[in-house]
């Protein structure tokens, strides 16, 4: 069993006003080769601050985060991880392929290579004959497939994701939610998901990792063991969905709560 991303008793302060501020408190976790995990919790638990700091965009306060087996360093990012944002941050003045294709720019891949994998990516993703198009004409759906696809054109094993759907309706929400566990199915990348939707928590993971209200420590595990593959839809039928979200939306509930108190 490889673990793939590992963190130690993780802390961060921030520095607020001239005060400190823990916002987020002793997170121990460590994910296989493979797996896909949801970290859930309510708004401002510390979610996205603990990606960042495993994504070497933030530095952590207190504890250790190892990659591969290898504490990170914010010199020599590991390319083996990919990140998708909470906002989907396509380059307005890029067409859609150009933004897909950018980071093979970027690695200097030849062009005939890189139209051939822009195209691939673009019709993973559903996105055939929109290429031409520019962001600004693409619905908020559209434009966060062609995000998703940017991060995954260069194969990252490693995918740490950010509520990448959280702006979007429920349908197309589920519809993002195939397009990925498609892809997952194929590429099996080890998966960090940050959202505050147990729903979608349940649908996508292996294992949730429920935060508390902040500071952000793990208050519990679940792990889901749903047969895959996966539907998005017709999963949300099934009595175990059912009486596995019930267990974990009380927990999830107080932590709502505390927050919203806070
Ligand atoms: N750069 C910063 N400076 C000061 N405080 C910050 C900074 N970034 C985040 N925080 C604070 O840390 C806490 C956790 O923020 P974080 O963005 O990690 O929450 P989150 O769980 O991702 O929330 P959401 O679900 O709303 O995205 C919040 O109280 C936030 O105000
Ligand atoms: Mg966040």
């Amino acid at each position: 069993m490889t673990i793939r991303i590992e963190t130690r008793d993780l802390g961060k302060t921030f520095a607020v006003d001239g005060r400190d501020m823990r916002a987020v408190d002793g997170v121990s976790l460590a994910i296989r080769e493979g797996e896909f995990v949801a970290l859930l919790g309510p708004s401002g638990c510390g979610k996205s601050t603990i990606l960042n700091m495993i994504a070497t965009l933030l530095p952590n306060s207190s504890g250790e985060i190892l990659v591969d087996g290898q504490p990170i360093d914010r010199r020599r990012p590991s390319r083996n991880v990919g990140y998708v944002f909470q906002r989907d941050t396509l380059f307005p003045w890029r067409t859609v392929q150009a933004n897909i294709g950018y980071a093979l720019e970027l690695a200097g891949v030849a062009a005939d290579e890189r139209r051939e994998r822009t195209q691939t990516a673009l019709a993973q993703a559903g996105l055939q004959g929109f290429g031409h198009y520019y962001p600004t004409s693409l619905s908020g759906g559209m434009r966060q497939r062609a995000a998703l696809m940017r991060t995954l054109i260069v194969q990252p094993q490693i995918l740490l994701m950010d509520e990448p759907f959280g702006a979007l309706d429920t349908h197309t929400k589920l519809e993002m939610h195939r397009v990925l566990l498609n892809i997952w199915e194929r590429e099996k990348q080890t998966v960090l998901f940050v959202t505050h939707d147990l729903g979608e928590a349940l649908t996508l993971s292996d294992r949730i990792i429920l935060l508390s209200a902040r500071p952000g420590r793990i208050k519990e595990e679940f792990t889901v063991d749903f047969p895959r593959p996966r539907d998005a839809v017709t999963l949300r039928e099934t009595p175990a969905y059912a009486a596995l979200f019930s267990r974990i939306w009380h927990s999830l509930g107080e932590e709502f709560v505390k927050g919203a108190q806070a």
